[in-house]
Parts: C-alpha cells; structure tokens; sequence
C-alpha cells in the first residue's frame, strides 16, 4: 500500500476550534463561516481545561518552575512540581510508586515494556488503545488477542498459554474508549490471580469519574494488578499521564524505561494543572456521579427516539451507524445543527461499525439535550 494514497472516503483533515465563551462551545471561523459549536466530542469531561483556579496554578508553576522541563527528568527535568503531584496522587490511589509520562500514549508503551519481554505473552483485549497495541508490538512478546470483555474467552487464552508460559501479561481498559463500555475490572483480577498472571489497567477514560471518588475501577483491586495507567489529558483537563505500581515496579521503571529516561520531563505547568484538577475532584466527591447522572439521562432520550442503537455504560456513548459515509454525513448534519459530534471509522473502529461518539460532560444543561434530540429526530 502506498502510504502517500489514502482512500478518499478516509482523508482527515485538521481543523482549527477557538474556545467559545461557555465551557462547552467551540467557534469556527473560515470563509464566509461563524459558527458555535457544542463539543460533543472532547474528552475534558469537567471541563477543567479551562477552569479559573486550574489555569492559575499553572500560570504559577510557569512562573516559578518554567514552561518546559528542559530536559529528562534524569538530567536536569525533575522539579518539586513533579515530586509533588506523583505523591500526591500515589496517596490518593494508595499506590506506593506514581511515576509522571509526557503522555499517555508513552506511559502505557513503557508500561507494557516493563512488564514482558520478548519471551512473554501478552493477552490483551480485542479492543485495547492503539497505544496498548503499539506498546505490545514492539515489546517482542507474543501477543494474543480476546473478545472484547468476554471473560470466558479470556479465561480459554490463559488456560491454554500458562501451560507453556510463566510470564503473561494481561492488557485492558477500565473504560473503553471507543465502545464505552466498563471492563469486568474484579473477574479479570481473580482470573489472573488464579492462572499467576500480570495485570495491567489502562484508566485513561475513568479515572476522575468511576469507582470510588473518581478512582478509577481498579482501586479496589490494586493488590492484583500490576500495574495502573493514567492521563492527565482528559478529565484532568491537563496534560500528561502516569504510571502507578508498588515500589519494586516502579524503581524498575525508573531504572530501565526508555520512554521515560528519553523525553523531556513533563511541563511544570501540565503538572500544576493536573495537581489542581486533582485537589478538585478529591474536594467535590459528587462531580463523577452526577456526571454519569447526565450520561444516563442522555442515552435514555436518545434510545426513546427509538431509531439508534446507543452503546456506552457511563460518559461515553456512541451511536453506531455502520456505514462509513453515512456516518460522516450524520456529522455534518449535526454540525449544521449546532453540534461537535465526531464520526469515528475505521481503523479506529472495525469495518462495517462506524459511529457517531458523543462525550457527555458535567456542565451539558438540560436544553443540550433537548436541542440535540430534536437534531437526532430531524435527521433523515
Ligand atoms: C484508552 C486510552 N489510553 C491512552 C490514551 C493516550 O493518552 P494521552 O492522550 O495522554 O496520550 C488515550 C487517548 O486517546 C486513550 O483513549
């Protein structure tokens, strides 16, 4: 295949959104266009990238810390911002080893490499992140997939692989990007407990909202996972990731991660950010539950139009249209309405399962809603 020939049904283009004057809005300006759009597709879920008291702390850390971290955290990179927020959310996840990524997309690649090598098998589920997948590629280890939260599958791969294998690494999203559908967190806990395998969770999308006080699912069960993955870059509204592991573990990656030890420490100002988002979350309980109270709502008058098949379990939902160029004319459609809903198609999703994924976040009132279902009912 020609990598400089992309179909064109499949070409992407970058567009440009300025922030519009609510927290929910985008303005598009080009020829001749002046648009509001309502974001129904971020993932800054609270909308913390642009809150007041988040904004400022990092403007501080700038101020006393710098912009950018100069270097790797090895060289000259590591700040009193970075120690700070790593303790600070290792008591929050009672987690003896946090350990700060420039991003989520390169923690979970280090995750993945500190936890196999090329002779170990990594089971991992079908639908796991491209950077799960990337970060299993290129570990050399053998990588097996299962059906996308099918416990009974899982279970055949680890019987049939830890008769001949000893070091296998099970690989899966508490919530799952794309389907937003939640992870069978304490059955695959017990399940690699019971065939002594490695456990790694991916909280990239629950974290600050599920399980106990935004947590993450894996809370209750940090005794048999291995390792927990998480971003800044969504409900945090910041920028960035971690890791979270006991302290064996976490020196290990310290001591031997390549994407951690070859990348410039992450920005003081993401840090502070991040720092400031997780005071927030820790002081208001109730943002991830009334969060999911709206997503509820949402997905329930969407299924009462009672002409879309609606996935997702909590904040994530997508409306499956199947066709790839259908799917793309039902967001232009919305977009004419009003509405951000972006169209996800292949190779994010499989063939033949195209859709239209909306993010539901905190501050959607209930006049959203109302003007977004009648665009739903307006669509022929
Ligand atoms: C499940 C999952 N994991 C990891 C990442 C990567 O995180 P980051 O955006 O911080 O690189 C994403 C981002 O899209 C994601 O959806």
């Amino acid at each position: 295949m020609d990598k400089f020939q992309t179909p064109k049904n499949r070409i992407r283009k970058l567009r440009v959104l300025s922030l519009g004057d609510k927290p929910y809005e985008f303005k598009v300006s080009g020829d001749n266009i002046n648009t509001t759009l309502i974001d129904l597709s971020s993932n800054d879920y609270f909308g913390l990238s642009r809150d007041k008291d988040v904004i400022n702390a990092a403007h501080e850390a700038t101020l006393i810390e710098g912009l950018g971290s100069g270097s790797s955290r090895f060289i000259s990179g590591s700040r009193p911002i970075h120690k700070s927020l790593e303790t600070n959310l290792g008591k929050w996840l009672n987690q003896d080893s946090v350990l700060l990524f420039p991003s989520g997309y390169q923690a979970n690649i280090a995750a993945i490499q500190a936890l196999t090598d090329k002779n170990s098998i990594i089971i991992a589920d079908r639908l796991i992140h491209n950077s799960l997948l990337v970060g299993s590629k290129t570990s050399g280890a053998k990588l097996i997939r299962f059906l996308h939260n099918n416990l009974k599958d899982l279970e055949n791969k680890l019987s049939k692989y830890s008769i001949i294998n000893n070091s296998i690494l099970v690989v899966v999203e508490s919530l799952y990007s794309m389907e937003g559908s939640i992870a069978p967190i304490e059955k695959i806990t017990k399940l690699c407990k019971k065939y002594n395998c490695k456990l790694l969770v991916d909280e990239a999308h629950a974290l600050g909202i599920l399980g106990n006080k935004g947590k993450g699912l894996s809370y209750p069960f940090l005794d048999s996972i291995s390792m927990v993955s998480g971003t800044f870059g969504k409900a945090f509204g910041s920028g960035g990731a971690f890791l979270a592991s006991n302290e064996k573990i976490g020196e290990m990656l310290i001591q031997s991660s390549s994407p951690f030890r070859y990348t410039t420490a992450l920005s003081p100002s993401l840090a502070a950010g991040a720092l400031k988002s997780l005071q927030k979350i820790k002081k208001n309980q109730y943002l991830g539950t009334d969060l999911l109270k709206i997503s509820k709502r949402w997905k329930k008058e969407i299924e009462h139009i009672g002409k879309y098949e609606v996935i997702g379990d909590a904040h994530i939902l997508s409306l499956i249209i199947g066709d790839e160029d259908k799917t793309m004319m039902m967001q232009k459609f919305l977009e004419e309405k009003g509405f951000l809903a972006v169209g996800i198609r292949p190779p994010t999703v499989p063939a033949g399962k195209s859709r239209i994924r909306l993010t539901i976040r905190s501050s959607f009132n209930t006049n959203i809603l109302k003007n977004f279902i009648s665009a739903l009912k307006a669509y022929k």
